[in-house]
């Protein structure tokens, strides 16, 4: 039994309840940088209870959370490092939607070897473990059979800075609605992400994500038998750039279509 999974998944729902319980209710809402990229006191709550829980069980491990930035283990030389998005779907929560997640990945020596994420409002855990497979609350998951991106049902999602810089992926956008049978928005990329593994969306694409944000459900595509590289098709990193998630089959007529896009910028 893998001893890092059962703190993931506690911390997780923990988080999760902890949202839900306070989603529709007053809040104060913050802006960083961009006047459309939010943080509400619920992101801040939720990240603090997750990175206790994590520093309480692994007091040697380094935190890398979305809002309290960087923060070293007790031993200098350990590689593994937690990745953490309190709340995903940041918008939507303070609209009080319900459609966000909370997102937890264990790397160790730069690689990824544990997802989990929560959805509180469906109760629907997604985990992974490399090597070992991805399951939706225990059950196996499996990508979509789906051939051509002509019958796909895509996702994506749009950067906070889409007000200044020039790469929007509205023309990606624009241009795939008229390739699949459509492309959807959901405001969370651990979701969107999730969705591929499940076979719900044959694939998803996002030019700019942080690592928090795709680390977990990356990992949980891979171990869905889903394929899992950049946005430019090279080896899927952290550090992106973006992320290009498929079911595999539709993967290289998804990034050939991305690509004449970028080519006529
Ligand atoms: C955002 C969501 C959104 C995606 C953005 C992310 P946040 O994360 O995942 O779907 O389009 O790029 O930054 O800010 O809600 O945690
Ligand atoms: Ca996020
Ligand atoms: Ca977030």
């Amino acid at each position: 039994m893998n001893p890092f999974l059962p703190v993931a998944v506690d911390a997780a729902r923990s988080a999760g309840k902890l949202l839900r319980e306070a989603l529709g209710g007053p809040r104060r809402i913050d802006y960083k940088g961009y006047p459309t990229n939010l943080v509400t006191e619920m992101d801040r709550r939720a990240e603090a209870l997750i990175v206790g829980r994590v520093q309480e069980a692994f007091p040697d491990h380094a935190v890398l959370g979305e809002e309290g930035g960087a923060q070293a283990g007790r031993s200098a030389g350990s590689e593994y490092r937690w990745l953490i998005d309190p709340l995903d779907g940041t918008t939507n929560y303070a609209h009080g939607l319900p459609l966000f997640s909370v997102s937890i990945a264990l790397e160790r020596a730069g690689e990824v070897q544990l997802g989990v994420a929560y959805d509180p409002n469906l109760d629907e855990c997604f985990v992974a473990e490399r090597g070992r497979g991805a399951t939706l609350n225990g059950e196996p998951l499996r990508v979509s059979a789906t051939t051509a991106l002509d019958e796909s049902l895509l996702v994506t999602g749009f950067p906070y800075d889409i007000r200044s810089n020039p790469e929007t992926n509205l023309p990606e956008y624009a241009a795939l609605s008229l390739r699949s049978r459509a492309v959807r928005r959901l405001g969370s990329a651990v979701l969107d992400l999730c969705y591929v593994a499940a076979g719900r969306f044959d694939g998803f694409w996002e030019l700019r994500l942080g690592p928090w944000d795709m680390a977990a459900g990356g990992l949980v595509v891979l171990e869905a038998g889903g394929r899992v590289t950049n946005v430019r098709g090279g080896p899927w990193h952290l550090d992106g750039p973006g992320v290009l998630a498929t079911n595999g089959r539709i993967h290289d007529e998804l990034l050939a279509a991305l690509e004449s896009v970028r080519r006529t910028r």
